[in-house]
């Protein structure tokens, strides 16, 4: 799937597209189940909310064959290949539940952040490509992006340990507050199977999900292959080590699988 030039415009001006519905209902319903399967078992990449209820599942395309193809779908790897102009390989895949009822905060932050902290990645030429596995609406905890703040490079931020479980290099309410002012914040919605990309270093997060509507997002983390990471601390399953080019499978692989996995059938 190759972006059209205003979309690419679109990209660079404002650091983010989404596009809607590009996974069928079918596709979806899969890839729903299998992660609801996941997320009911007890794995060390499966972390929980400090309520209990499900946060993310990290690198479940390494043992779970719908998540397999989803990694290698041409429909997410050619778009951000055509943007670095070279090939890519998985730096991390998580799907994050963001749960009925109990699905907590993201806090304000950058994800280059993090990948060059914790990982040593020499360069933002890594990014975020989501599929809604749920619909996003504006009341269930939606990503909010704060529009063209890729633009002011790696801001200052702190490691925040404390507010989730999930431990963020996070950016101070001072910066936050500049850089929307300046941008505005969106949030971008749809129905299951739209696909949302953004710059790595978009400032973005997205607020606790009190709602009886899941939110249930996937994340392939693409990372540009001469972008590898250094200096890793994070396990091997969140941030991998493995930096074989990513060869996409054929873009009907997931609904040829959906239509013969057994519970399909
Ligand atoms: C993230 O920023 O990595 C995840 C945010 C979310 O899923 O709301
Ligand atoms: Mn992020």
């Amino acid at each position: 799937m190759r972006l059209s030039s205003e979309q690419i415009r679109q990209f660079e001006t404002e650091g983010w597209f989404f596009l809607p519905e590009v996974f069928s209902p079918e596709e979806v319903a899969l890839l729903r189940d299998e992660a609801q399967d996941i997320f009911r078992t007890k794995r060390e990449e499966i972390w929980l909310e400090k309520s209990g209820a499900p946060r993310t599942a990290f690198a479940a395309h390494t043992y779970n064959e719908a998540f397999r193809l989803l990694g290698a779908d041409p429909r997410l790897i050619e778009p951000v290949e055509q943007v670095f102009g070279e090939q890519l390989y998985m730096h991390q895949f998580k799907i994050n539940a963001k749960a009925a009822f109990n699905g907590e905060v993201w806090q304000w932050h950058q994800d280059y952040g993090t990948w060059k902290q914790d990982d040593g990645m020499p360069e933002a030429r890594a990014m975020n490509i989501s599929v809604f596995l749920d619909e996003v609406t504006h009341i269930n905890g939606p990503l909010m992006l704060v529009p063209r703040s890729q633009t002011s490079g790696t801001l200052a931020a702190a490691h925040d340990l404390s507010t989730t479980s999930y431990p963020l290099w996070t950016l101070d309410d001072e910066t936050v507050t500049r850089l929307v002012n300046e941008g505005g914040i969106v949030t971008p919605i749809g129905k299951p199977g739209g696909v949302l990309m953004f710059h790595g270093n978009l400032v973005h997060g997205s607020a606790g999900n009190i709602t009886p509507y899941p939110r249930k997002i996937v994340y392939l983390t693409l990372n540009a292959v001469s972008n590898y990471i250094r200096r890793p601390t994070r396990p091997e399953w969140i941030a991998h080590r493995d930096f074989t080019p990513i060869a996409p499978v054929p873009e009907d692989s997931l609904l040829r699988y959906a239509r013969s996995a057994p519970k399909a059938a």
